[in-house]
């Protein structure tokens, strides 16, 4: 019997979990003791053609899918706070661990989903949500106990981040660059986000809810993007020797309130940062112990996305059974029926 998953969505990163976990399908094997199956696949139009296997059921119900009882884990690779959210939640109140990639969502909506992943005694994985493919939260959450960490900065947005850099080296134009990133599957399906910065910004808010505990006061943080940048300043930035970026970071000052920004900065050579091209995120972490941290990496795109999706899944396999809680289901029922027999 497989691990049965019913996954949310099947844009860039939805139909790239499901291909990462066809073309991989005998180490994953080897790796977690079972297949992992996508049994159900949740959208909002299920007339539109998708290349996959005809056994998977696709469905626009997903609280339907989901007290079917046949549910291992769910991958929710939606956008936005709503339907996510209550779909999420309802999950977790049935036990089912869930992995998400959806940073608005859970910048907004974290700490209540991790409690009641809590009280229901399941996991609820979200590597995905930062820095696309680079495991910035597991650094984060799993290694640095002991280090004290005061301050974040980094790159956060692989679309904003290849936009400056395809201007600046192949001068090319902001329209033209956007739509380089667009078709390479970068950007969000409203580059809205990316460009004036939400995107970067909810990222922030789950690195400091990890980092921190909390998050600053969200009308106190700047927030520029990159819509005002031209060729001209990126030009002139290279002049002094140094580069344009959209810099995310934040600091906790010591009566422990939250500094944080997301704005174009001068980037000289000897920062971490400048080398962070094209589509890589990277963050230096600040740290007592160990000093300037820097992790650097693809930081959007289908293959970065699925690939901290599916590290989530080895993840939480190691931490509980995947199995487990639908096979306790299931020998409940078969019991009560042998019981109903024998009466
Ligand atoms: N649109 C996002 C980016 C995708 O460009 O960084 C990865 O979160």
């Amino acid at each position: 019997m497989a691990i049965n998953i019913c996954l949310l969505g099947f844009g860039t990163v939805g139909s790239s979990v499901y291909n990462l976990i066809q073309t991989r399908k005998e180490a994953l094997r080897e790796l977690l003791g079972d297949d992992l199956s996508i049994t159900h696949l949740v959208i909002k139009d299920t007339g539109q053609k998708r290349d996959i296997d005809e056994s998977v059921q696709l469905s626009i119900d997903f609280l339907s899918a989901i007290k079917s009882g046949t549910i291992d884990l769910v991958i929710e690779a939606i956008v936005g706070v709503e339907p996510a959210f209550t779909y999420i939640k309802s999950a977790l109140e049935h036990g089912i661990p869930v992995i998400t990639a959806n940073k608005e969502m859970f910048a907004e909506r974290g700490v209540v989903l991790r409690q009641l992943a809590k009280e229901n005694q399941t996991v609820i994985g979200y590597e995905a949500t930062v820095a696309g493919g680079i495991p910035i939260i597991r650094t984060i959450t799993d290694l640095l106990h002991v280090n004290k960490v005061s301050r974040i900065e980094g790159i956060l947005n692989g679309t904003s981040n290849f936009i400056l850099t395809d201007m600046r080296s192949h001068l090319h134009s902001f329209k033209k660059s956007l739509k380089a990133a667009q078709d390479l599957g970068y950007a969000e399906a409203d580059p809205t986000s990316d460009i004036k910065g939400y995107d970067a910004f909810y990222k922030l808010m789950i690195l400091c809810q990890d980092v921190f505990g909390k998050q600053p006061n969200r009308e106190e943080v700047t927030r520029i993007g990159i819509e005002g940048l031209t060729s001209e300043d990126l030009h002139e930035a290279a002049k002094k020797g140094g580069r344009m970026k959209l810099v995310a970071e934040a600091f906790i000052d010591d009566s422990g309130r939250i500094h944080a920004s997301i704005t174009p900065k001068f980037i000289d050579k000897s920062h971490p940062l400048y080398g962070v091209e094209g589509v890589e995120n990277a963050v230096t972490v600040h740290t007592d112990l160990l000093g300037a941290l820097t992790l650097k990496g693809p930081g959007a795109g289908g293959m970065p996305t699925a690939s901290a999706i599916l590290e989530d899944i080895t993840r939480i396999s190691l931490q509980m059974p995947l199995k487990s809680k639908r096979l306790q289901k299931i020998k409940q029922v078969q019991q009560a029926a042998e019981a109903e027999v024998s009466l």
